[in-house]
């Protein structure tokens, strides 16, 4: 038993289940955010800016800013920072670099 077991640290997730980003099969779990998903994938940035295309992705992490936005079951502009994974959600992340 490590020392982080022995005091009940580390992370606990919830039961899998499956969501599709841009059009792959990956894994979520009861708890996570989109942006969770989006992350643990490897990205960093998932959209680009209408003026520029710079690379927006996580930023305030609390549904202020807009910078996370996403498509999740054809509904666009979805803050990935506040809104839940959910069995099956369909996210499209919106044009970012692909760096995951
Ligand atoms: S990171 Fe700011 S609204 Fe999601």
């Amino acid at each position: 038993m490590s020392r982080g077991e022995a005091r009940g640290a580390g992370p606990r997730r919830g039961e899998s289940f499956g969501v599709s980003l841009d059009g792959a099969e990956v894994t979520a779990y009861d708890g996570d955010s989109v942006a969770a998903v989006l992350m643990r994938e490897g990205h960093v940035s998932w959209r680009l800016t209408r003026h520029g295309n710079r690379p927006r992705g996580l930023f305030c992490g609390i549904g202020a800013c807009q910078d996370c936005v996403v498509t999740v079951d054809g509904v666009d502009g979805v803050r990935a920072c506040v809104a839940p994974a959910t069995p099956g959600a369909e996210i499209r992340s919106n044009g970012g670099p692909s760096d995951g």
